[in-house]
């Protein structure tokens, strides 16, 4: 058992997908039925664990390709169905909270949520486990989206998160060096200082049109043969962008609720420029608790810990779990 209390963890990356610049529905549903029996073996010979050890099952049953989801539900009740089991189908964002707690014996409600990936973004004031207030979200891209679509412009390899990533620290090299500073100051979508609690717009975001404004500034450097390098600068300059909006919706949730505790979680939560961001932005009065890179990325053990505060209280999913496409934040007040 590791000090987060996880007894045994596999993580199979699909590289399937880097040669098609994004996730292929199609590989990834085939990826997850060709690795499922070897992944959970691996885990549970890690944990020492034998089948008559297990106590229940979470699986992650919702939002994202329902092809890949499937995989998953269809495994997991059939090995709940046959072992007598408890069956809990988890959100997979609302996962994503439970994977810092893991880490952070601090990270427990009341607090401010940051949710990040590349699917969603969701802004939301967790009042208890399982009781949440949504206060915004994405209005079209999710972030770890619009990094990907960046990335790609600029001619980054996917997954593209971490390469605007180094991209940035490179130009911000550059720039301590002596080279030519960010030039590039990108919109802050949907970020005012008219905006008001109460406007919709307070706590909602939008990367869409920054990542069309990317898109504009690297065509006319195409235009001028200069955008190879330009690539770092601009990459920063998004980043910084991306950043900013964050840091000030999230600094007004925890102005408006009073809650000074914010959690964050996803992928992107990986991004050592956005947690310096919110740093800042929060204060020393802020207390930020932000995943490893081994619990920010999607795992299974953030879906265990879910499932099992949802066991624990007496819940259970039917055995006509199905798998969601579009599945809704649970417990939303
Ligand atoms: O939560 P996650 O592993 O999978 C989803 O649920 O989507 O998040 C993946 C996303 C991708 O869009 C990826 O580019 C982004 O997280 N990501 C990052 C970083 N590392 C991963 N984005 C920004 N900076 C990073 N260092
Ligand atoms: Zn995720």
């Amino acid at each position: 058992m590791d000090e987060n209390g996880i007894r045994g963890l596999a993580i199979a990356s699909q590289d399937a997908h880097a040669a098609f610049g994004g996730v292929v529905p199609e590989i990834a549903a085939r990826e997850h039925i060709r690795s499922l029996d070897a992944m959970v073996r691996h885990a549970m010979r890690e944990a020492e664990v034998g089948h008559a050890d297990i106590e229940g099952v979470g699986v992650t049953a919702g939002p994202g390709l329902v092809g890949a989801l499937l995989a998953g539900v269809n495994w997991a009740k059939a090995y709940a169905f046959a072992r007598g089991l408890p069956l809990l189908g988890v959100h997979h964002m609302e996962g994503h909270l439970f994977g810092t707690a893991l880490e952070h014996v601090g990270a427990q409600p009341p607090f401010i949520g940051l949710l990040v990936s590349g699917g969603h973004t969701l802004l939301l004031e967790a009042r208890a486990w399982g009781r949440y207030r949504l206060l915004g979200q994405t209005r079209d891209d999710a972030a770890g989206e619009a990094f990907d679509k960046v990335a790609r412009r600029l001619g980054l390899p996917y997954p593209g998160g971490p390469q605007i990533q180094l991209a940035a620290e490179r130009s911000a090299a550059g720039a301590a060096a002596g080279g030519a500073a960010d030039g590039f100051r990108l919109p802050r979508p949907m970020l005012s200082r008219r905006d008001r609690p109460g406007d919709p717009a307070y706590y909602d975001m939008s990367f869409s049109g920054l990542k069309t404004a990317v898109a504009r500034v690297a065509e006319r450097l195409e235009g001028e043969a200069g955008l190879a390098d330009a690539v770092d600068d601009l990459a920063a300059g998004f980043q910084e962008a991306v950043v900013d909006v964050l840091a000030e919706k999230t600094r007004r949730a925890v102005e408006q609720t009073g809650c000074r505790r914010v959690v964050l979680g996803g992928g992107v939560a990986q991004n050592s420029r956005l947690r310096e961001g919110l740093a800042e932005r929060l204060g020393s009065s802020g207390e930020l608790y932000a995943p490893s890179p081994r619990l920010a990325t999607d795992n299974a053990a953030m879906i265990a810990a879910a499932a099992r505060f949802r066991l624990a209280r007496g819940e259970r999913s039917p055995w006509s779990l199905n798998a969601e496409a579009a599945l809704a934040f649970p417990g939303l007040a």
